[in-house]
């Protein structure tokens, strides 16, 4: 499991995460923790973003500096709704990328995932594309959504979460082994109902205060 897979477990990460999970954390507190925990897990993320390099002008002498090659390249998916939370987190660090949304709701009683819409840029085969969903529960939405995005040959995928279940990352990988996880935790596992115990709850929910 450990391969392809990067917990991380920065201090600030992991104490945001836990108010996240915390029953007291409001929603507008929620939302803010998860844009916040979204640009820590996203600096990891995005470590290995090419550079290039460009003549500017300080107000002391002229430099070769440093920016990126290809912010406007990199395609940021959203796993809807709740990967809505993260994605805002990752255009406030990256505000040129683009992105895409699949719609994919997990059907109650078989949790097999029905795709609702589907709308990425025109061009991914030029793009690296980040594929983001808090939760990565029985991995049966993550699957789907990858399986549907690889038909639009992106340059690369990554996924990034947020937790994650064991049975979820095994699930996943047997479909998609060479696609790098990001996770903040991986919890215990699953209840009867596909949730992540000891989890935070429904992330859509409390993102939105809906329930
Ligand atoms: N989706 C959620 O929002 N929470 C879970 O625990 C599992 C899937």
């Amino acid at each position: 499991m450990a391969e392809n897979l990067t917990i991380i477990e920065h201090p600030l990460v992991q104490h945001k995460l836990s108010l996240m999970r915390r029953e007291t954390t409001s929603t507008a507190k929620f939302r803010s923790l998860m844009t916040e925990i979204s640009m820590l897990l996203a600096y990891e993320v995005t470590r290995d973003l090419p550079l290039r390099y460009e003549t500017i002008q300080t107000p002391m002498a002229e430099m070769e500096a440093p920016v990126l090659a290809a912010d406007k390249k990199l395609v940021v998916v959203s796993i809807m709704r709740a990967g809505q939370g993260i994605l805002d987190g990752i255009l406030q660090l990256i505000p040129s990328a683009r992105v895409g949304h699949v719609g994919i709701y997990r059907e109650p009683h078989s949790l097999v995932p029905i795709e609702y819409y589907f709308k990425v840029p025109d061009d991914t085969e030029e793009r690296d594309m980040l594929v983001v969903d808090p939760m990565m529960a029985t991995g049966n939405s993550a699957i789907a959504a990858v399986d549907r995005l690889k038909q639009t040959n992106p340059k690369s995928i990554k996924f990034l979460c947020i937790l994650a279940a064991p049975e979820g990352i095994r699930h996943f990988q047997e479909h998609h082994p060479e696609i790098p996880i990001y996770t903040a935790a991986i919890d215990q596992g699953l209840d009867e109902h596909g949730y992540i115990i000891p989890g935070l709850g429904d992330a859509g929910d409390r993102l939105f205060g809906t329930k």
